[in-house]
């Protein structure tokens, strides 16, 4: 495929969003957000600090959702408890995730107000299915969903496993080394490049761009939130070159723009749906993997009898891969917003509200999961996992995650890896995504 066309931006020297939003907040302590509410879970040190268990385990016992006045973010209800998520989750004509409501993260949309001050010009908030209610997200859902059916993940796993089984071999032995860097970025980065058909060379921009849009509390900084938002502009126009290139192939390739471009729905989709779509894929894609791919390698350290267990029976990775899920849940919230008064196990939700789904509780309710806190590859509920939410919106990429991270667990196994954590270890400082900054690791065999 010819890239000559693609307008390539000169985003690669910029700071990462992490560093940009560190350096702020040391030149500007007074900025760092106040949360002092003693629930308000929005706090991102309980993520970097990985302090956050007895905070939701004691709002659990509590009960399944609270209302918290104060935060940074506006008031909000915390819903702390599996089923209470699970109920909310399945009426979603009632708990909205549309843009016009307020979106899907616990940060608020901008107000016309805030717009009108911004230099981003008036379209901030591209339009994607996951902010959608039925039927738009019905339907737009449906172009890219076939990608993901078992037959098309079929299709896949021959590249993924020799991709994955590559990178493994070229690890350093007897030396210290970044995991995050050189394994769950490479890997996933590498596993979108393949879906779209994305430039090889330039696949690291996707995890660029990802890192710029998916924080939370960038967007609290006026001056940053303006650089993510030109940085999300960059990766749409990288995107619509590529799509114009796609819509002129004469052959439709099998790469996920090609399939988006030539479905029958694309044809109610306006321009910057595809985009909103495009990107959606990319974001949604890209933290959740790496994080599951450095949980795995965490959460088998911490745990050397599970380690052992797996490696002595490698029957048991499919059931491992999803309660390194539930462990790690890579996404930490999803929100709604309430469009009629109503109650909720016993909780007066009005019109309007902000409404959190912490899904990092609800993977470790006590009501659900036995000893939630321990990792145990053989639990037998551990599908029960909601770290890909759960109803309309369950992740349409689970089937991909999934098998990706099977794979990394059964190509470790063949080489018989061992990975042990030798170093530092650095955490995501976001109250959404949740998982690894820096991960150090040292490879031996067993
Ligand atoms: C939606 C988690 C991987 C694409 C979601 C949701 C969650 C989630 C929590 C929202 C569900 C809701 O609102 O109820 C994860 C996790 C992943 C992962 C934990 C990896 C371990 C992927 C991958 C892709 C992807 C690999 C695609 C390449 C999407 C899309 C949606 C979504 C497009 C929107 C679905 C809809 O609104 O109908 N994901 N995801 N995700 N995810 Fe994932």
């Amino acid at each position: 495929m010819a890239t000559a066309a693609v307008t390539r931006p000169e985003c690669r020297t910029s700071p990462t969003a992490y560093e940009a939003l560190k350096k702020h907040f040391e030149e500007h302590p007074e900025e760092r957000p106040d949360h002092p509410h003693k629930w308000d879970v929005s706090r991102s040190d309980i993520y970097a600090d990985n302090t956050w268990h007895p905070i939701f385990r004691e709002m659990r016992e509590a009960g399944p959702l609270h209302y918290i006045p104060e935060s940074p973010f506006g008031p909000y209800w915390a819903v702390v408890g599996h089923k209470a998520i699970q109920h909310i989750e399945a009426l979603p004509e009632v708990f909205s995730s549309s843009w016009e409501h307020g979106g899907i993260t616990i940060l608020n949309r901008l107000t016309e107000e805030e717009l009108a001050e911004s230099n981003v010009g008036d379209r901030r908030e591209l339009p994607m299915f996951i902010a959608m209610d039925r039927p738009q997200h019905t339907g737009q859902r449906r172009t890219v969903a076939p990608k993901f059916t078992p037959s098309g993940m079929a299709e896949m796993e021959g590249e993924i496993r020799a991709r994955t089984g590559e990178l493994l071999d070229s690890l350093p032995r007897g030396e210290v080394f970044d995991w995050v860097d050189k394994v769950s970025i490479e890997l996933t980065t590498g596993m979108l490049a393949i879906l779209f058909g994305f430039p090889w060379e330039d696949r690291r921009l996707l995890t660029f761009w990802s890192d710029w849009s998916g924080d939370t509390e960038l967007a609290t900084v006026r001056s940053l939130d303006e650089m993510r938002w030109g940085f999300l502009h960059e990766m749409a126009a990288y995107f619509q070159s590529l799509w114009i290139e796609r819509t002129h192939d004469k052959e439709p390739g099998d790469d996920l723009i090609s399939m988006m471009i030539h479905s029958d729905a694309m044809n109610q989709m306006r321009p910057e749906e595809f985009m909103g779509n495009l990107v959606l894929l990319i974001v949604g894609g890209n933290d959740t993997t790496r994080n599951s791919m450095s949980g795995i390698i965490y959460q088998l350290d911490k745990n050397p009898d599970q380690r052992k267990l797996f490696e002595q029976q490698p029957d048991l990775i499919p059931n491992a891969v999803q309660e390194i899920l539930r462990m790690q849940t890579p996404l930490a919230h999803m929100r709604r917003t309430c469009t009629e008064d109503t109650e909720v196990f016993g909780q007066q939700i009005k019109a309007g509200d902000k409404v959190v789904l912490w899904y990092l509780s609800a993977n470790r309710d006590e009501q659900v999961f036995e000893n939630p806190d321990k990792l145990d590859i053989t639990r037998e509920n551990a599908r029960r996992h909601i770290a890909f939410g759960y109803g309309i919106h369950r992740c349409v990429g689970a089937r991909l995650a999934e098998l990706q991270l099977r794979v990394l667990l059964e190509e470790l196994h063949k080489r018989r890896m061992r990975v042990h954590v030798a170093g530092d270890i650095e955490r995501v400082r976001a109250n959404f995504v949740h998982g690894f900054r820096k991960l150090e690791v040292e490879i031996t065999e067993f």
